[in-house]
């Protein structure tokens, strides 16, 4: 007979074994030990704005202001979006003491008056360098000055490091080369005692998401973005991961694709980062920075805006601030989504290019999200059947089908409910009269959501009507969703289990 134990003496059992094997969580999952954030910080994607997509080097003090009052003032901050990032080209070099010596030209008031600013606001700020000689824009790099840069960092008020990979020495090839030289500033910023996200910025190089999640928050897995959906470029060879070259000028599906063999790699306090969002930028069609958007927010890659947020477009604002899919990306599962099937398809596009693809993701609170991707030149129905969704439940050790095949679920439409251009440009010409002024957390609205008043945790716990998107139809068990997808668009959508309102069913099944 097993033995039995106390209550009490059995936590304190779990307590220990928590330092050291898998355990049950109260809520039934599976904890692992080593894969929650190393420094407590970042436990879903961090959102909020860079300005190197958009801006490069031409960056100053106003820039970073009046972007910031435009994150508030747009209802971007409520909605998650909380870093204000400052990329490279700000250091003009070294003082004696060996600290950095920010540009007084761009930056006359020093960084730790916009540290205090943006915390006035509500947003914190974060800083860049690169673990090298120099950084990508050829100032001062970190190698060799961690200590005084991390010190420099905290004293400056600064909440959050980009950390590059441009001129570092050699020091690259093999992971643990990478992961020395990274780890150096990850101890240097715990040794301030401040609390400062750590986000590599290695570019995949020595796929830091093998070794990456006990030293930093998140983690570059691809060479840079640039702003195409699609289009092949030499400069970004790699399709998929491991990646030798991660190279630059990588589209949103080259990135995406890169992801699928490396979802696993993704968790609390550890996300890939696919890099900053191009939405906004002018380069593709409103349909693919839709399914940009919800890709990015489908495998959990920090939500950063790389856009000139002041001079927003109502069209482009609204995909930024739609609560249903910000509320996937947030979702405390943390995880990354599943591709369970590309295609390639007939019907190409001026690139040569057609793909189409299911991809998947099994939410905390039981519901799971499906993405259907149709990458064709033209609008295609697209198919997506219970048995391939829920594909990895049938086959964990068994050949038993799922159980999931034996319910029928209501499906919801994350897009359905996007805010009208009319809503948003309401919102952008900062008239009060028409912006909705403060969206509470049990606000029946549909289409805005404040953070700041609820979390997204709370708000889905609670169903808050602004997460769930648009109830569109249901699928009977055993049956297929099927879905008219536009060109280069994405069908996104919440299933729940029909009749529970989707709460609860996980500990069931
Ligand atoms: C690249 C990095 C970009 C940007 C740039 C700045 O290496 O991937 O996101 O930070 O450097 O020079």
């Amino acid at each position: 007979m097993a033995p039995t134990v106390s209550k009490r003496s059995f936590a304190a059992a779990a307590l220990l074994l928590k330092l050291t094997a898998a355990y049950l969580a109260d809520d039934g999952t599976v904890v692992i030990p080593g894969a929650a954030s190393y420094n407590g910080l970042n436990l879903v994607p961090q959102m909020g704005w860079d300005n190197w997509n958009a801006f490069g080097c031409s960056v100053n003090e106003s820039l970073l202001l009046d972007t910031a009052q435009a994150m508030v003032d747009y209802g971007l901050r409520d909605l998650g979006y909380n870093y204000v990032i400052l990329d490279d080209c700000w250091s003009i070099g070294r003082n004696a003491s060996g600290y950095q010596v920010p540009d007084p030209v761009t930056f006359p008031n020093g960084m730790k008056y916009i540290a205090d600013h943006l915390h006035s606001m509500g947003l914190k700020f974060g800083m860049y360098s690169s673990a090298g000689l120099f950084t990508c824009g050829k100032r001062p790099g970190s190698l060799g000055y961690e200590t005084q840069d991390a010190e420099f960092f905290a004293a400056n008020g600064v909440d959050y490091l980009k950390y590059d990979n441009c001129f570092n020495q050699g020091q690259s090839g093999t992971p643990k080369l990478s992961f020395d030289r990274y780890n150096v500033m990850s101890q240097a910023l715990n040794a301030t005692g401040r609390p400062i996200v750590y986000s590599l910025c290695n570019w995949g190089d020595d796929n830091p998401y093998d070794w990456a999640y006990t030293i930093s928050n998140a983690g570059r897995m691809s060479g840079d973005i640039y702003d195409s959906f699609n289009r092949p470029d030499d400069r970004c060879p790699c399709t998929v991961n491991p990646c030798n070259w991660p190279g630059f000028h990588c589209s949103v599906l080259n990135i995406l694709n890169k992801m699928a063999p490396i979802q696993s790699r993704t968790m609390s306090g550890y996300f890939n980062d696919m890099d900053m969002l191009e939405v906004g930028n002018g380069g593709q069609t409103d349909n693919e920075y839709v399914t940009h958007f919800s890709m990015w927010a489908m495998m959990s890659s920090p939500l950063l805006m790389g856009t000139d947020v002041v001079g927003l477009s109502p069209a482009n604002l609204a995909i930024y601030s739609n609560p249903a899919v910000i509320a996937l990306n947030q979702d405390p599962s943390a995880a990354a989504g599943s591709r369970i099937w590309r295609h390639e398809c007939n019907d190409t596009d001026q690139y040569g290019q057609c793909e189409q693809s299911l991809w998947m993701r099994g939410l905390k609170n039981g519901d799971t999200v499906i993405a259907l991707i149709n990458g064709a030149n033209s609008t295609q129905t697209m198919n997506a059947s219970l048995s391939d969704i829920f594909l990895d439940a049938r086959t964990a050790g068994t050949s038993k089908p799922a159980a999931q095949l034996e319910e029928m679920w209501d499906v919801y439409d994350l897009w359905a409910n996007r805010m009208s251009n009319e809503e948003a440009a309401a919102i952008l010409a900062r008239n009060s009269t028409t912006a909705p002024a403060v969206i509470t957390a049990n606000s029946t609205s549909t289409t805005r959501y404040n953070t700041t008043a609820m979390s997204y945790a709370d708000g889905l716990k609670a169903n808050a009507t602004a997460l769930f998107g648009k109830k569109v139809g249901s699928v009977p068990a055993h049956g297929t969703w099927t879905a008219s997808i536009p060109r280069h668009s994405t069908g996104l959508y919440r299933l729940r289990m029909a009749g529970s309102g989707g709460m609860g069913k996980r500990d069931e099944l």
